[in-house]
């Protein structure tokens, strides 16, 4: 007989729990992904999405599949969902920020034909998957304002059979999603302040684009996840690392904004004299960062110094001391000891490959995007010279994921 006060009791404090881990999240990415795992944790939900409104659009975030992912092998993630709809009462989500109710879905394949919406078999279909029940709550802002759309799916009984949202789940997640869309709100806020920086970065130099950042932080996160995994990296520390990455990944050339955008923009290739001002950005970036306020200040300042940095010690700038560093004085902005192998710090090291790796798929002024075959044949023959070995190891093997995410950029 199972005592419901003490099942109560335990589960509000592990709602409390997954609130305080919300509230140290810092990237809006980051906090999407925790904030379904969560969510799916607190009612047993095998499955679910999160989706953003973008203009008049729901855009899927993340997918998780319990069912799915046992298939896989470890570490591996199941393939990477991109596709948007528009915001209206004829989908389940989409009923749900028009409406700003949750909807408890108890058998989907049941619906009675007087409700405006209806479920979309298309992925049961394509994965064999079962789509039994489905819990969807807008996150609302006090102000009225809709964020997005948390969905889960399947809620498991203790045999592992899929069952339906009953009551208590219902309150649960009501009392989450309140919390959950707090915390959105702030890591939105935190975004927009990040991205005005890239923006003024992307005055000096055009090709600092929001996509190109948002991009590199993207797979930085991705690649750094399959790396802390081979290497047994406990779930707190990936979880607080993939959380700063993600930021210092989008700030790398933050430094741009103290170099001339005469040299920045000039449509040929570069003297060696502008070369090395250029390379200041890296330190003139760095400075902004120092001293630090957080941890985050510290891993952004290591991104932003040491993301030119290569595995073989030919990079720049090499070791600096950021306090003695003169602005204009290349010396001490760009000669410093070099650096090489684990010397450079481990979140640069994965943002040079995802910066590159970006960048040669992009199209430039002065070139046009190659080829995903050269590209590759690129990274490949980079590893153990310009890029840490392990790292170009953890990219390939993440690499459908990373072509998702390329593809949920072109989309838009
Ligand atoms: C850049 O960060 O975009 C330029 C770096 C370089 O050319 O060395
Ligand atoms: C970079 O973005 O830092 C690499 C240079 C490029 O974008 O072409
Ligand atoms: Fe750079
Ligand atoms: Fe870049």
């Amino acid at each position: 007989m199972i005592n419901h006060k003490n099942t109560r009791e335990q589960k509000l404090q592990r709602i409390i729990e997954s609130e305080k881990i919300l509230n140290e999240i810092q990237d809006v990415d980051v906090l999407l992904e925790r904030l379904l795992t969560e969510a799916r944790s607190i009612v047993h939900a095998d499955a679910g999405s999160i989706y953003v409104c973008e203009n008049e659009n729901l855009k899927i975030k993340y997918t998780q599949n319990d069912t799915q992912q046992r298939n896989l092998a470890l570490g591996q993630k199941i393939p990477y969902s991109y596709f948007s709809f528009p915001i209206n009462e004829k989908s389940i989500s989409g009923y749900c920020v028009v409406t700003g109710n949750l909807v408890n879905v108890k058998d989907v394949y049941a619906i009675p034909s007087d409700k405006p919406y209806k479920f979309n078999s298309q992925p049961d279909l394509l994965t064999g998957y079962k789509t039994h029940s489905i819990l969807s709550i807008p996150l609302r802002t006090a102000a009225g304002h809709t964020l997005g759309v948390l969905q889960i799916i399947n809620p498991l009984d203790e045999e592992g059979n899929a069952i339906s949202f009953d009551d208590d789940a219902e309150l649960y997640i009501k009392h989450f999603a309140a919390s959950a869309t707090q915390a959105l709100e702030r890591t939105y806020l935190t975004r927009g302040m990040i991205m005005r920086l890239v923006k003024m970065a992307g005055l000096r130099d055009p090709k600092e684009t929001s996509h190109h950042v948002q991009r590199v932080s993207r797979f930085a996160v991705e690649i750094y996840d399959t790396w802390a995994n081979k290497k047994g990296i406990s779930p707190e520390e990936q979880n607080r690392y993939r959380d700063s990455l993600s930021i210092a990944a989008m700030l790398h050339d933050c430094g741009k904004v103290g170099i001339s955008d005469a040299i920045l923009k000039k449509p040929a290739r570069f003297t060696p004299e502008e070369h090395d001002i250029i390379k200041m950005h890296c330190c003139v970036g760095a400075k902004l960062f120092y001293p630090y306020q957080s941890l985050l200040d510290e891993m952004v300042l290591e991104v932003v110094l040491h993301h030119h940095e290569k595995w073989d010690g030919t990079g720049y700038p090499g070791e600096i001391d950021i306090e003695k560093a003169n602005d204009g004085d290349l010396n001490s902005m760009i000669h410093g000891k070099p650096m090489q192998k684990e010397e450079i710090p481990l979140s640069a090291r994965i943002v040079a490959l995802a910066d590159v790796f970006d960048a040669l798929s992009s199209k430039r002024v002065y070139k046009e995007e190659w080829s995903e075959e050269d590209v590759l044949n690129e990274v490949q023959e980079s590893a153990g010279k310009h890029f840490d070995p392990d790292v170009v190891m953890a990219f390939f093997e993440v690499l459908p994921t990373l072509r998702g995410i390329q593809a949920s950029f072109a989309e838009v």
